[in-house]
């Protein structure tokens, strides 16, 4: 079900035609469906009912105030990777009970806070984390609860860049590594050991990792309860693929079902932290065509979007589909390459897309929800998009666009000048 449709033509947004909104709050713009991101959270819920479980929705994919929000009113949890993740959470109204902490390298200071906070678990990365974990747990006078992220090893099969379950990663600890974290865990006085995680990798259309994966560490629980130690929770981490272009990832609800089905009866809370698969299609990028300048060699549709504003393909060769918002294009057919205004070859949208255009055409980039505006910068120093989030009829503003102000705030020429 998308929640981004033509009617009549005119690309609409729920119940508003993006047009509308692009001419009130300009372009380049992402804008998000709320209804989006709660049908497929509550997917989620619904494919986990009748079993314990706590949903985390993983705050990098997109960590608006506005988006936080909405899923934290349906009750979710969050997973997070840094202090201002957590600050954000907890402004925009989500449970800290409710929170995991995951991350390669937490400060002391980010841990510190977290404990206060009264967070669910830090999913702990490595030997020496694990120590440093307890140390400030002893400071603050509070246990942390704990599960240790292993690298189950297995081939996510998606991009080399966001495939995290490998030897070769620089994530969890090895299977091998995982009893003697465990045991250590077991010895140390501040910690509390409540958990087995990981995190496989990002994209996956298939669900065979998975299952791999849950083998292995229903495994390893075995060999912890073998060693006295008990593992409550079961995080599975997030990962599950959308569909950009003609990929065909499980749906959530089949997902779900297959890893129930291979966990049979065992008594463990499930947890899932996914990303993606919650706000990727929840969410497009407006641009205008700002110039045509067909060449011998390509034909440019120069827009005001550019690398900073969204950069999975030119950071990852992502493919992601762009349309007109309007379909009555009366403009020129040909194959154009969607390029932006930054000062790098690098700079694309996207190459070859069969296109009627005119000069001042509006056009969507679709499943730019997540890892969108969240990766933007301000290089070139042009300011980030702004973010409108829709409800029905309604346009909520979200972040208004940066100004050149707020682009240099903190920035100081030298004394005496
Ligand atoms: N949990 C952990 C520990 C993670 O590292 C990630 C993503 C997730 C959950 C959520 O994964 P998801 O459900 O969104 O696949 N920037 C890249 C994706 C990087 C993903 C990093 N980790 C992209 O644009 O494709």
């Amino acid at each position: 079900m998308s929640f981004f449709s033509y009617r009549e033509g005119e690309l609409h947004a729920e119940d508003v035609p993006v047009r509308a909104i692009c001419d009130a709050h300009g372009t380049p713009a992402y804008i998000y469906s709320r209804a989006a991101l709660e049908n497929a959270y509550l997917e989620y819920e619904r494919a986990l009912e009748g079993c314990e479980h706590l949903v985390c929705y993983a705050v990098k994919a997109n960590s608006n105030l506005a988006v936080l929000d909405v899923l934290a009113r349906l009750g979710a949890g969050f997973d997070i990777v840094s202090g201002g993740e957590l600050e954000r959470v907890l402004q925009a109204g989500g449970d800290p009970a409710k929170i995991v902490f995951s991350g390669v390298s937490k400060t002391a200071a980010e841990m510190a806070r977290a404990l206060e906070a009264g967070i669910h678990c830090f999913n702990v990365e490595s030997a020496a984390e694990l120590e440093a974990l307890n140390s400030v747990a002893n400071a603050v006078g509070r246990p942390a609860p704990v599960s240790v992220r292993v690298n189950p090893d297995v081939d996510a099969k998606t991009h080399p860049y966001i495939s995290t379950g490998l030897r070769e990663n620089k994530f969890g600890v090895t299977m091998e590594e995982a009893l003697r974290v465990y045991q250590r865990a077991a010895e140390l006085e501040h910690v509390e050991i409540i958990g087995l995680d990981c995190h496989i990798g990002s994209q996956l259309t298939d669900i065979s990792p998975y299952l791999d994966t849950l083998q292995r560490l229903l495994e390893l629980i075995d060999t912890l309860a073998k060693a006295g130690i008990t593992i409550r929770h079961l995080d599975l981490g997030g990962g599950l693929g959308v569909r950009y272009r003609d990929e065909e990832p499980p749906s959530i609800a089949s997902f779900i079902a297959a890893i129930r089905e291979q966990l049979g009866q065992r008594e463990l809370t499930l947890m899932f932290e996914p990303g993606r698969s919650i706000a990727a299609n929840a969410g497009i990028l407006a641009t205008r065509v700002e110039y045509l300048k067909p060449t011998a060699e390509h034909n440019f549709a120069l827009v005001d979007a550019g690398m900073n504003d969204m950069i999975r393909p030119a950071l990852y060769q992502a493919w992601l589909d762009i349309q007109p918002v309007s379909q009555a294009g009366s403009g020129q057919r040909a194959q154009w390459d969607i390029v932006g205004p930054v000062c790098e070859t690098g700079d694309f949208l996207g190459k070859g897309r069969d296109l009627s255009l005119n000069q001042g055409d509006l056009l969507a980039m679709f499943g730019a929800g997540a890892y969108g505006f969240v990766m933007s910068s301000n290089y070139n120093t042009r300011g980030r998009a702004a973010e409108l989030l829709v409800d029905g009829e309604q346009v909520h503003v979200a972040r208004e666009r940066e100004s050149f102000t707020d682009m240099i705030r903190g920035e100081q020429r030298l004394p005496g000048s």
